[in-house]
């Protein structure tokens, strides 16, 4: 255990409609009550943020986005910028999930919407983690370095107070495969300690995400660097999503 607040986000990925997201967020609400051990999040499609926004207003869950445009505005044809989701009432962006970086998210496109991102005033979950031939191959190190570096190279130390990280590993995305407690603390000490030449590492949260359940989640996350979970396909049932937060605090 470590004095880091863990934070559970719930990325729904492209599920649920403004109506259904309202209906889910109320009963979310409900569950997880006035007084969480624990930051608690839910990163809604853009089409849901306003209604999650609206529905959790006075509750103590947040609001991010599952991604955010480098720019402020102009051309770019189905992508939303920083001003327009704190619009929404929403406070913060994954950055670099794996899945944008294989629908052609770039490595200096990350970058820059970590830095802009965090000037225009949101919370980014910068999100890493390597494919199964690179952990098979032994690079997972060099893969999460490389990924790191590369995305916090225009960041500040004051920018923890709105930097958090998320390593989630490919192969145990939505496999139902997840990494062992010991496979995870050893990836998010990596993170930590590389983030580490950017910011303070004492202080900064590092997620796991990877088929995370309420089975599995207390295991991982009592690990020493694992400070919370970034949670998918869990974190649709109100249900199953207030369990992991339950065994986080
Ligand atoms: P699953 O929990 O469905 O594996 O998804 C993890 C994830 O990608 C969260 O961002």
């Amino acid at each position: 255990m470590s004095s880091r607040r863990p934070l559970v986000a719930g990325n729904w990925k492209m599920h649920k409609t403004g109506p259904e997201a309202r209906e889910f967020c109320a009963a979310l609400a409900g569950l997880v009550g006035e007084d969480p051990a624990v930051d608690v999040a839910v990163c809604p499609p853009y089409t849901a943020l306003e209604a999650s926004a609206d529905a959790l207003a006075g509750a103590p869950i947040a609001v991010y986005a599952q991604n955010v445009h480098e720019n402020e505005k102009g051309a770019h044809t189905g992508d939303i910028s920083a001003a327009m989701i704190l619009a929404t009432g929403a406070d913060g962006a994954l950055v670099g999930h794996s899945e944008r970086r294989a629908a052609g998210d770039t490595d200096a496109q990350i970058a820059i919407r970590v830095r802009n991102a965090i000037d225009a005033g949101l919370l980014v979950v910068l999100c890493c983690g390597e494919s199964l031939e690179t952990r098979q191959a032994g690079e997972t190190e060099a893969w999460v370095t490389r990924q790191i570096r590369s995305a916090l190279e225009h960041v500040q130390p004051a920018d923890i107070a709105r930097l958090v990280i998320a390593y989630e590993p490919i192969w145990a995305i939505g496999t139902g495969e997840t990494a062992s407690p010991a496979q995870a603390q050893e990836a998010c000490a990596i993170v930590r300690r590389v983030a580490t030449e950017k910011v303070d590492g004492e202080v900064l949260r590092v997620l796991y995400g990877g088929s995370v359940s309420p089975a599995n989640a207390a295991e991982l996350m009592s690990q020493h660097d694992v400070d919370g979970a970034l949670v998918g396909g869990a974190s649709l049932d109100p249900e199953s999503f207030a369990a992991i937060v339950a065994v986080a605090g």
